[in-house]
């Protein structure tokens, strides 16, 4: 069988990647909707859960670079022209879900690839140049709307397919034509094995396909966007009431909290959407030693843990439901000054400590987060990070060991906070 198409057959190289493509997608397939669908309430199943996904992840990567090559050849191959070109409709429609497919082949992974580069993490791609991709940043929003992506285009797929091979089984059933057995494998390609000039092809349906795409997925990312919950708007810390306007109160104008945890042996970070600090801080400390006092108020349903979110709000870890708001009140102080665990900040210049308690998911734990402070013109940024131990918050009892879940925790906490004096915290 000749390595290349003739304008009445398909050689073999367009039927390998055909099938080969084909096999893997209708595997990828059933393999996403099983994976998004099974359990994770213990340690086993989300061991499993976790490696469906990597197969999942890993073979479809591996699809993308496959469509690259195929879709490479089809464009330098001539086409085999349609065995009835008389029906013209049913010859566009098929066409059209050709392109449809071809498209698909690369949007789908890709829109897969781009939640996991910005979800980070969980279920890793076991390419090893896989987890993360130019351009797409480390966002809860990027993760998010890139998955309703590949969740829609994976219909749409699936509605091409149902299409397409409904096409080629009336060909081969009612019309009973060659247009099956030309693309099955074995079969002369054609007659004529001189190699033909390649066929121009038509435009209308690779644009009829892309402006599917192009609308599909704008709607859709239009729809994550807006049309998401108020709670997961991630990176931006709800601007603070202060306690009162006076002019060592601050302003939170931006912030980030996040939270890392080694799952399976992999870093994962969590994100708080959301989170309500009332700060008072001054540069000169009172006669014992405070510059001032923090309280943060942090909605649990604002936390994003890429695809185990649920199950981190889930009654094993913070549970959410009985407990749905974690605090943290703490007194600032220098971090030289006074006792205490994790004082990095110790002894450098902007160095503070914020000494106090952690009440979430139930317990209440002394914690102390050493932070640096940099006022410049009335604008603060400050940045800390402290370690914490699931543990003492009796977070995941029935996983005993760090095989899956690790204990330490590290929260991180960075934002931005103007001063807000008297007449401007209106
Ligand atoms: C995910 C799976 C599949 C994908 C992505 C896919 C994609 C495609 C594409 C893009 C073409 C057009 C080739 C060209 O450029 O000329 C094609 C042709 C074809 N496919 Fe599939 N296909 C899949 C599965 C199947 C299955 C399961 C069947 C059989 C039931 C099938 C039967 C055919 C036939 C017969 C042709 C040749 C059509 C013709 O000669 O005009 N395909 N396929
Ligand atoms: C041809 C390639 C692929 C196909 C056909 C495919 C198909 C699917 C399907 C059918 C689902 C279930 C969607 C739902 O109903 O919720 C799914 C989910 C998912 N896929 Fe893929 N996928 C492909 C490639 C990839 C790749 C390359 C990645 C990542 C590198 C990926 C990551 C995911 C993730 C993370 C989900 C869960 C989405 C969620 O959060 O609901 N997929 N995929």
């Amino acid at each position: 069988m000749p390595a290349h198409n003739t304008t009445t057959g398909y050689g073999a190289v367009s039927k390998a990647l055909h099938w080969a493509i084909a096999a893997l997608v209708l595997t990828m397939i059933p393999l996403g909707l099983v994976a998004v669908e099974w359990r994770y309430d213990t340690s086993d199943a989300l061991a499993t859960k976790a490696l469906l996904f990597s197969i999942h992840k890993t073979l479809g990567v591996a699809v993308f670079f496959l469509a690259l090559v195929r879709i490479g050849w089809m464009l330098g191959q001539p086409r085999p022209v349609p065995l009835r070109p008389e029906r013209r409709l049913e010859t566009a429609l098929a066409e059209g879900v050709h392109w449809l497919l071809y498209v698909s082949l690369v949007a789908v992974p890709l829109s897969g690839w781009v939640q996991h580069a910005a979800a980070a993490g969980f279920a890793p791609i076991w390419w090893p140049f896989a987890q993360t991709l130019p351009f797409v940043p480390r966002s809860a929003d990027v993760a998010a709307a890139a998955g309703a992506v590949h969740a829609t285009f994976t219909k749409l797929l699936m509605a091409a397919l149902a299409l397409h091979v409904a096409g080629a089984l009336k060909h081969h059933l009612v019309d009973r034509d060659g247009t099956l057995a030309r693309m099955l494998p074995g079969r002369l390609a054609s007659a004529a094995t001189a190699p033909v000039p390649v066929q121009r092809r038509a435009l209308a349906p690779v644009l009829g396909a892309l402006v599917v795409y192009g609308l599909v997925g704008g709607a859709v990312v239009t729809l994550a966007q807006g049309g998401g919950d108020t709670d997961a708007r991630p990176g931006v810390a709800l601007p603070a009431t202060p306690v009162a306007a006076t002019s060592s109160s601050w302003i939170v104008e931006s912030g980030e909290l996040t939270f890392t945890v080694r799952q399976m042996g992999s870093p994962v970070t969590g994100r708080f959407a959301r989170f309500d600090a009332d700060i008072a801080f001054e540069e000169t400390p009172d006669a014992d030693g405070r510059h001032g006092f923090v309280t943060v108020a942090i909605p649990i349903a604002s936390m994003t843990l890429g695809s185990v979110t649920e199950q981190a709000r889930g009654p094993e870890f913070f549970d959410a439901e009985s407990h749905p708001a974690a605090r943290f009140a703490a007194d600032i102080v220098a971090a030289e000054k006074g006792g205490g665990e994790g004082g990095e900040a110790g002894g450098e210049e902007g160095g503070y400590r914020a000494q106090g308690t952690l009440a979430l998911a139930g317990a209440e734990v002394p914690v102390a987060l050493p932070f640096t402070l940099d006022i410049v013109d009335g604008v603060a940024t400050a940045s800390g990070t402290v370690t914490v131990d699931r543990r003492d918050f009796g977070m995941g009892e029935s996983y005993p060991d760090e095989a899956t879940v690790g204990f330490s925790v590290e929260i991180g906490v960075s934002l931005t906070a103007r001063r807000g004096g008297a007449g401007e915290g209106a």
